[in-house]
């Protein structure tokens, strides 16, 4: 099983930059011996990120952002994870870390969720379902609004805000919401909120503000 600090020593000198393309970068991980797969490298608008297969967490960092400058969206979610530590709101964040810097580029690690809404396995959803069957109608519909509030034009998953609020309780709920807009977390589609051992979590949390 890979480790942390064997990422560390790779990652010195595999070369990425914060151009590197994700097919780059699986290119350089394919010449080190890590190939998928075993590592995969996944992408959203913002971050690469590498999950390995067997380890508890992934690498990610922010590419290249040509319109806001020196804005690094992988470094804020370790700040944002730190505050959500002093807000009592941890739970909904898996734990992020910097792991080291190289070339410029802000290496985090970060523990792995196990699957993202949109990547839910059918018999966890029902299971998911059966068990939110009596979560608050009022609740699930202040966190919706509360989400929508500031998300760039989606609805929140009802399944995964039913979770949050059987596991973790409406109080908490409700300052997640406000730590949600204070943080200006407005990206929370269903591949950027997910589960982590059958508990309702966000991976990416750093928000979307590029043009
Ligand atoms: N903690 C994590 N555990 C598992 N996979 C992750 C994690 N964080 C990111 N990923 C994967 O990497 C992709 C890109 O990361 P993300 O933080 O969503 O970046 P972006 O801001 O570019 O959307 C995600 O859609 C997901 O597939
Ligand atoms: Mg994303």
């Amino acid at each position: 099983m890979i480790t942390r600090d064997d990422f560390k020593a790779l990652l010195a000198n595999l070369g990425i930059t914060k151009n590197t393309s994700r097919r780059q970068v699986r290119e350089m991980l394919t010449n080190k011996g890590y190939s998928e797969p075993e590592y995969r490298v996944h992408d959203g608008a913002s971050k690469l990120c590498i999950v390995p297969k067997h380890a508890d967490f992934v690498i990610k960092w922010s590419t290249t952002c040509l319109t806001v400058g020196d804005y690094d969206e992988a470094y804020d979610e370790v700040l944002i994870y730190q505050k959500a530590i002093k807000a009592g709101l941890e739970m909904f964040f898996p734990k992020t870390e910097v792991l080291c810097i190289v070339n410029g580029v802000i290496f985090v690690v970060q523990e792995k969720i196990d699957f993202s809404v949109l990547n839910t396995p059918s018999s966890k959803e029902n299971k998911y379902e059966y068990k939110t069957r009596t979560a608050s109608r009022v609740i699930i519909d202040k966190m919706d609004t509360c989400f929508c509030s500031i998300a760039r034009g989606r609805d929140l998953d009802e399944t995964w805000a039913s979770m949050a609020i059987v596991v973790y309780g409406k109080k908490k709920c409700k300052a997640l919401c406000k730590f949600v807009i204070e943080n200006g977390i407005n990206d929370l589609h269903r591949s950027n909120i997910g589960y982590l051992k059958d508990k309702p979590i966000i991976l990416d949390f750093s928000g979307y503000h590029r043009n």
